[in-house]
């Protein structure tokens, strides 16, 4: 009897440790692309994410091309970012671009009030950005200042960094060494300009939005695309006025959403963490899908057609600066939780293609939910990298419909889906399946039927590692990284993929 007992009870025990799911993917359909622009990065003036972490200048030791660091445009481009945003952020708004042009000796030293309260030497300004993005071969997405500048101003930065002909400003660009203009295509105008950006009302920007949006002209062929400073997390108010006064100057509209585990005063460290507040900071990642559902069903009143993307261009994890570092440079560690919600995060957008069609991670390198972290000639690779290295595949691809209810992963008496699923075929034809398990203590089955395919084949990479806290260091740089994954089968149509607990996974199916 008591044998009996056991073997039942071990029984259970199995059957909810292998929860089963069903997914169907509908792989010969699929309308929308998953834009490229989806996976893009921001790097503003903070900490050591654009001194320290791309440009060392020329005069460095460390391996560089015109002052920018070799070994991080070689990782960065191994990811294949599409576009970056800069120079902020807060910093955007007070941000004067005639100050970081000319002989870098000539540059004003001034304060970077907002972050850490350092010498900003102005040593990497336009043209060096514009030089990182041809070395990425990532677009531009440039940031003007609304806050403190002037419609003047903004209006002669398009103007040098865009014109071809003659004028004040191509003939300044020119003379600061740049013949050919470059292409700028993406532009916002304003970040933040409820807070940080100028403390506005909605009301106030959208006028304002309007009269910058108009003098940001379009020279040659050269076609801007102009994106709105958006609202902070849920503030829905702010979407409906930008859309009703300003939508159809748009074509895009930012939106600030950080996940943050505790509340603003204490965040929660990034790697001191219990389940519960691992818990806590997926269920706040999952409030992005209800973010971007209600902001969009708010734009299809104004844009049924969805001329107007919504451009979640500040994302990410925010925790307490790592014990000992400045806290104005927003340094923090990064493990396996952040790769499981940047994961998470990024299925959310594919699922969304229709109206996200660009976002950006914060920030690119040594701040926030970073890629990659420096020091000094030192440089690594965080789970987060990988995350972005696993769904490069998803690039441009065919978002495929999916029909998936995932089950439940509980704690303390609250739930949230366990599993996140997106899909997409490539130009080759090829499935790309990216599967999020959330669940730390579960694996989960999913039996996955491919309608519409005649596949062959699986292979597959995973992140995971034995402890959410997990973290890549200098002294161990590889302890969390992807692997080749061995748990998914392909059986007379059927796909049965074992997702091991707190894990990602990315197949490939031909
Ligand atoms: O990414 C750090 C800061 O967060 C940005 O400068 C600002 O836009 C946001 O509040």
């Amino acid at each position: 009897m008591k044998r009996t007992i056991l073997l039942l009870v071990a029984l259970l025990a199995l059957a909810t440790a292998r929860a089963q799911e069903r997914l169907v993917i509908h792989a010969d359909q699929g309308e929308v692309t998953i834009s490229k622009h989806i996976y893009g990065h921001f790097s503003e003036h903070l900490g050591h994410c654009i001194y320290g972490g791309y440009w060392v200048g020329e005069d460095s030791p460390i391996p560089n091309t015109r002052g920018i660091r070799d070994d991080v445009v070689r990782a960065l481009r191994e990811i294949r970012v599409p576009n970056l945003r800069w120079p902020g952020g807060c910093f955007a708004d007070e941000y004067h671009w005639m100050d970081g042009i000319g002989p870098r000796a000539g540059r004003p030293r001034m304060i970077n009030t907002h972050w850490g309260g350092v010498v900003e030497d102005n040593s990497f300004g336009t043209h060096e950005f514009l030089d990182l993005c041809e070395q990425l071969d990532c677009e531009p997405y440039i940031c003007g200042n609304v806050g403190s500048g002037t419609v003047e101003e903004m209006s002669k930065w398009v103007e040098y960094i865009t014109f071809d002909g003659e004028s004040p400003m191509a003939d300044l660009r020119r003379a600061n060494g740049r013949e050919a203009p470059w292409k700028v295509r993406f532009w916002g105008v304003g970040n933040e300009n409820w807070g940080c950006g100028g403390e506005m009302t909605a009301e106030f920007y959208a006028d304002q939005y309007r009269r910058y949006a108009v003098y940001c002209r379009n020279y040659g062929d050269n076609r801007l695309y102009k994106i709105a400073g958006g609202p902070n997390s849920g503030d829905y108010n702010w979407t409906e006025t930008l859309m009703r006064k300003a939508g159809g100057q748009m074509q895009g509209l930012s939106l600030h959403h950080y996940t943050v585990p505790k509340n603003w005063g204490d965040k929660g460290s990034a790697t001191r963490f219990d389940e519960a507040e691992y818990f806590a900071t997926m269920e706040k990642s999952w409030v992005m899908e209800e973010l971007i559902a209600r902001h969009s069903t708010i734009m299809d009143r104004y844009d049924p057609r969805k001329r107007v993307a919504l451009v979640p261009d500040e994302w990410g994890a925010w925790y307490n600066v790592e014990p000992g570092t400045n806290p104005g440079f927003l340094f923090q560690q990064n493990t396996l939780r952040d790769a499981l919600l940047a994961a998470l995060n990024l299925n959310i957008f594919n699922n969304h293609a229709d109206r996200v069609r660009m976002a950006n991670i914060a920030q690119t390198i040594n701040v926030l939910q970073s890629v990659i972290f420096t020091e000094g000639e030192k440089m690594l690779l965080t789970p987060t990298y990988w995350v972005y290295w696993l769904y490069r595949a998803h690039q441009d691809a065919t978002l495929l419909p999916v029909a998936f209810t995932s089950g439940r992963y509980r704690l303390g008496g609250r739930e949230i889906a366990a599993v996140s699923v997106s899909a997409s075929r490539d130009a080759d034809g090829k499935v790309h399946v990216s599967l999020v398990n959330l669940d730390p203590n579960n694996e989960r089955v999913i039996e996955t039927e491919l309608r519409g395919a005649n596949s062959k084949k699986v292979t597959g990479h995973a992140l995971t590692s034995a402890r959410l806290t997990d973290h890549n260091t200098f002294d161990h740089p590889d302890a969390v990284t992807v692997k080749e994954f061995k748990g998914a089968r392909l059986a007379k149509g059927t796909l049965s993929v074992t997702l091991p607990p707190k894990s990602i996974v990315m197949l490939e199916v031909e």
